[in-house]
């Protein structure tokens, strides 16, 4: 595979991008269980944000993007929900279509001046994607896209089960192809409970070494999703993280 590339403007220590292998891979849980880690390693204040969420729903009024309202009250956020996800979407289905439905055109003019924003009073800023990075945001901009204009380094989350090879492979290979810099890879164990079999013990690494991308931790599935729980993992991943971040180049 294409070398790991961290030359296009890689701004290590402020933006993170949490890229995913697919929709319900677990970006939501990692990004959580990263930004509490890294407050708990002294490394805060960190803030999530989400640009685009589709599937918002009405309440009091307002349309409710339940990622970012997740994000906000895990981590005790004062930022207003606006800025947290200043593009939010009723249908609940790719932004491409979402916004066409709602017949609005977006672009990184809807996101970028939140992600400045909150970059000026945080050391961290993850910014969680919408699904996976080929999802298109418009038909000529895909979420890839939006990764590359913001020129911040990206986490690869994946699942374990079998097929996790295939798309995490194909997720980093696109990724690197676009100049974007991958850190390494957070596996999820989405909602199981049971022992891993085969393929989970051996997929991670076996991507790893592929890629050549280290694996940052393995999510472990959780009974109940709580602030310990998530911290408690996040801490392990984030000090891998940082390990990387701060590696000599
Ligand atoms: N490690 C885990 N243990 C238990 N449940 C999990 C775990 N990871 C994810 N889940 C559950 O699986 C579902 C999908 O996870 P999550 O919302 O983090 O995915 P996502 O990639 O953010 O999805 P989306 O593309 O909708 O943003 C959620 O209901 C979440 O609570
Ligand atoms: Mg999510």
């Amino acid at each position: 595979m294409a070398d790991r590339s961290e030359s296009k403007g890689a701004r290590p220590g402020r933006g993170l991008f949490i890229a995913g292998t697919d929709t319900g891979v677990g970006k939501t849980v990692a990004a959580a269980s990263i930004a509490l880690g890294l407050e708990s390693l002294g490394r805060g204040p960190v803030c999530v944000m989400k640009p685009i969420e589709t599937g918002c729903r009405m309440r009091g009024g307002r349309l409710i993007a339940s990622d970012a309202e997740f994000h906000r009250k895990m981590l005790d956020s004062s930022e207003p929900g606006e800025l947290l996800c200043p593009v939010r979407l009723r249908p609940p289905v790719a932004p491409v279509t979402a916004a066409k439905m709602e017949k609005r055109r977006i672009g990184q003019e809807d996101w970028r001046p939140s992600f400045d924003a909150l970059v000026g009073r945080h050391a961290f800023v993850i910014v969680e994607g919408a699904g996976g990075v080929m999802v298109p945001v418009r038909e000529d901009y895909l979420i890839s896209d939006m990764i590359s204009e913001l020129e911040i380094p990206c986490v690869v989350v994946a699942r374990t089960s079998l097929g996790t090879i295939n798309h995490t492979l194909l997720t980093v290979e696109h990724l690197l192809t676009k100049g974007i810099p991958v850190l390494g890879l957070v596996f999820n164990r989405t909602g199981t409970a049971t022992k891993p079999g085969i393929a989970e013990r051996t997929g991670p690494g076996l991507v790893s070494r592929i890629a050549r991308i280290p694996v940052l931790g393995i999510i472990p599935g959780m009974p109940s999703i709580t602030r310990n729980a998530l911290r408690r993992t996040g801490k392990r991943i984030s000090e891998n993280l940082i390990s990387v971040l701060e590696a000599p180049r």
